[in-house]
């Protein structure tokens, strides 16, 4: 639990907030952008909340002076965007689009005069439809068409670009793309996720190594993990204990695995040898995975309990990714999840501080030396404007600072945390929940596009310039 007294951070810590491409940008048939899984799938009767899609999302495309006037004003130093890889690439390969590549250049320069650091990901799940009617991530020509792209960037941005992330998330790209099918591009194959996830850690290795090829030494490369904490419904029981190392196979060592270990744990192939004989792990891919990386990027919202399901129940429930859909957590066939148990955020997610702060301090002992950054942490709440047209948001307030206040502790046990960004700097197109979540620390009315700083902006902002957390 947070103590009375104030922490204050590195002077070197870094503060910012996070965005990506699809879900801020909108104007996905102008400047020559060609159509990736997520305006598919979004445009599927069925697959997103009340029909929402990015079309416009908050304009992002048309505001971003606004946008990065607003960084400024908040005093963040850090801003995480991502690139729409069918913006700058419409196809998936081949020649680079002009328009895209001056968007992002434009933006970039704008962030570069702002004194704010850019932190660019090449890929946060807008994967070129043409690519996906190839066969997409179960592929393994994807993963060198990324390395592809990632090597066309770096020659073109790489001197704007502070810190590369390859891939958002690639748990969700994997298992909720392709076995739960609740994200695009939404299919249900157990067999082709595993081969997702293993096409994505090789276009993370085989990016790596082209960004550094291209930029020498001085590129900084991370990817985002979105790691899951699991434990054990009940910590006595070893049949418990047993399903949260199951889903810790499934949703974190299947990428730290081959990222630093340079394999995959044997138990997780056991597991699911029953989907694929794992036949698409070649020689050499192992090796290519594992490059250095400058910095771990952590994504963190919330824990889950699980138990081993009692014969007779149904397991593997989905644990509030997308109620009533397949799980995708493959291969953890009697592992079942608990409902999440309060205080929840508008997603239905526990609130559990220290979970971060066990992730961080776990990642630290387990992987000594390894610079960590936090490079998504905020929450939804059901926001009401006040007749002055202002966001009391006192609960999201109350996340953050607890959240970094597990970050401080962290820091002072020795985590080499080097920065915080929440998610997200603005309201924005919540995936399959569409406009219905909203993230921002800064409002946006969608019929007008007016931002509006909630109270949550004002107290981080005042967190970044004093460097000072004051419970
Ligand atoms: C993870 C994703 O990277 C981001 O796109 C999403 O909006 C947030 N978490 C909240 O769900």
């Amino acid at each position: 639990m947070p103590d009375a007294s104030p922490r204050t951070f590195p002077p070197t810590f870094r503060w910012g907030a996070a965005t990506a491409a699809y879900q801020v940008e909108g104007a996905v048939h102008e400047g020559g952008r060609g159509p990736s899984i997520w305006d598919t799938f979004s445009h599927t009767p069925g697959r997103t909340l009340r029909g929402d899609t990015g079309d416009v999302a908050v304009d992002h495309y048309h505001r971003w002076r606004e946008d990065v006037a607003l960084l400024r004003e908040l005093g963040l130093d850090t801003y995480r965007l991502s690139i729409s890889w069918p913006r700058v690439q419409p196809g998936g390969r081949g020649e680079l689009n002009p328009a895209g590549v001056r968007f992002y250049r434009d933006l970039l320069t704008e962030l570069r005069g702002a004194g704010i650091r850019p932190v660019v990901t090449l890929y946060h799940w807008d994967l070129p439809q043409e690519l996906e009617d190839a066969g997409g991530w179960a592929e393994r020509r994807t993963a060198h068409a990324f390395a592809d792209y990632a090597r066309a960037i770096a020659v073109e941005l790489g001197d704007l670009v502070e810190l590369w992330v390859t891939l958002n998330e690639p748990w969700c790209t994997a298992f909720l793309g392709h076995a739960s099918g609740v994200h695009a591009p939404g299919r249900t194959e157990p067999g082709a996720a595993l081969a997702a996830a293993h096409h994505l850690n090789l276009a993370h290795g085989l990016a790596t190594r082209a960004i550094r090829e291209e930029l020498g030494d001085r590129a900084q490369v991370s990817i985002a993990l979105n790691l899951h904490v699991t434990r054990a419904a009940d910590p006595e029981r070893a049949a418990d204990l047993e399903a949260a190392h199951e889903i810790d196979l499934l949703g974190n060592h299947v990428f730290l695995g081959p990222l630093l270990d340079g394999t995959y744990p044997v138990e997780l192939t056991r597991m699911t040898s029953r989907h694929t004989d794992w036949s698409f792990v070649r020689p050499g891919d192992l090796t290519q995975i594992r490059q250095r990386i400058d910095v771990l990027g952590v994504n963190y919202y919330s824990t889950s309990y699980v138990r081993r399901a009692r014969p007779g129940l149904a397991g593997g429930l989905s644990g509030g990714h997308g109620d009533g859909a397949a799980s995708p957590w493959v291969g953890a066939d009697a592992v079942e999840f608990l409902p999440p148990r309060g205080p929840l955020t508008a997603m239905g997610w526990n609130v559990e501080p220290d979970g971060l702060y066990e992730l961080l301090t776990a990642l630290d002992n387990a992987y000594e030396g390894l610079p960590l950054m936090v490079m998504e942490n905020g929450a939804a709440y059901d926001d009401e404007v006040t007749a002055q047209g202002e966001v009391h948001d006192a609960e999201r307030t109350r996340y953050l600072y607890e959240h970094l206040d597990a970050v401080a502790r962290a820091v002072a046990d020795g985590a080499d945390v080097r920065g915080y960004l929440v998610w997200s700097l603005l309201d924005n197109f919540e995936w399959a929940w569409g406009y219905t979540k909203r993230f921002g620390i800064v409002r946006v009315d969608y019929a007008t596009q007016q931002r509006t700083p909630k109270d949550s902006a004002r107290w981080y902002a005042e967190v970044v310039r004093t460097r000072t957390l004051t419970p």
